[in-house]
């Protein structure tokens, strides 16, 4: 049977945690060759720079290839059944990327694609970026249960994985965003009912800092929602981390950013700089975490 990763809710707890300890050796061990001559579409409907390059040098390092196509290039951007997209691509290719706009789509994909599909972003989620924050938290301070995260900002793809990886790790998450940017109410009810974790909802970024061991942030308009940038600015302007904000917290938290990131908007430019080497270490695990979802998802 085939297994797809289109929500952190595909893994169990033990799987996660399995993928955690096979990205710490994908770290140290950059070669292998579980994916030996097998190819990786990537079919991406929105811009992307790091999910890109990381699944096409993850699947070039893993002994495989990749192929890139954009709406422009297949005919999906001319309306083709995204159905039909899944039944032919799945008949030559090994695993499929997709980035898109909405979860019903890759959804879809995967119902109808023979072979294993993993979310690189969907309006509503962000599974592979959770995961390596995740990751990334446990390298710098040890684990991520027991301990307290803070994500401030808007109830996007990123704050909504956020919030469905207490169904599976139990730590407490502080979400802060201003009245009308709320996380997807579904995900929520969830994860209160069924987490293990604890999970604050605020409209106080400084109640949602106090404790944090780390906080995380993503800016204030995502990919379709550009043309809401101004009234954003307006709505989230008391939401940015900064040094002011920092100052409430009582433990000295670190800062991640799945980026791209609007310095001066969700983040001060000063914030960034200090914490830029646990940014740039969140970015580049995006390469380790993705080798071992595809190792998992190649040998179930
Ligand atoms: N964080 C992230 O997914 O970056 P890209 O949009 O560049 O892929
Ligand atoms: N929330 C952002 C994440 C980018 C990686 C977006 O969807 O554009």
């Amino acid at each position: 049977m085939k297994r797809d990763f289109l929500s952190i809710e595909d893994f169990s707890r033990e799987e996660i945690l399995n993928i955690f300890k096979q990205a710490k050796y994908f770290k140290e061990n950059k070669y292998h060759s579980i994916f030996n001559n097998k190819i990786l579409a990537m079919i991406f409907e929105k811009a992307s720079t790091r999910t890109r390059v990381s699944f096409e040098v993850a699947a070039t390092h893993l002994g495989g290839s990749a192929i890139f196509l954009s709406s422009n290039d297949s005919q999906l951007g001319r309306g083709e059944d995204i159905v039909d997209t899944a039944r032919v691509l799945s008949s030559y290719v090994d695993m499929v990327v997709i980035r898109t706009f909405e979860q019903e789509k890759i959804e879809a994909f995967a119902k109808y694609s023979s072979v294993p599909v993993i979310n690189g972003l969907t309006d509503l989620r962000h599974p592979c970026q959770i995961l390596t924050d995740i990751f990334t938290i446990i390298e710098t301070i040890g684990d991520i249960e027991g301990k307290t995260v803070s994500f401030v900002g808007d109830g996007n793809n990123m704050m909504n994985s956020w919030i469905t990886a207490l169904l599976k790790l139990d730590f407490k998450l502080y979400c802060a965003f201003p009245k009308g940017y709320e996380p997807d109410s579904q995900i929520v009810a969830k994860a209160k009912k069924d987490g293990i974790g604890e999970l604050i909802l605020t409209n106080s970024p400084e109640e949602a800092v106090m404790e944090a061991d780390v906080v995380n942030t993503d800016v204030w308009a995502s990919m379709g929602q550009e043309m809401e940038q101004k009234k954003r600015e307006k709505a989230f302007h008391s939401f940015q981390i900064n040094e002011s904000l920092l100052s409430k917290a009582k433990k000295n938290p670190f800062v991640l950013h799945c980026l791209p990131a609007h310095k001066g908007e969700e983040i001060s430019a000063a914030i960034f700089d200090k914490n830029s080497n646990y940014i740039f270490r969140e970015a580049e695990n995006r390469l380790h975490v993705q080798k071992a979802i595809m190792e998992k998802l190649i040998t179930p």
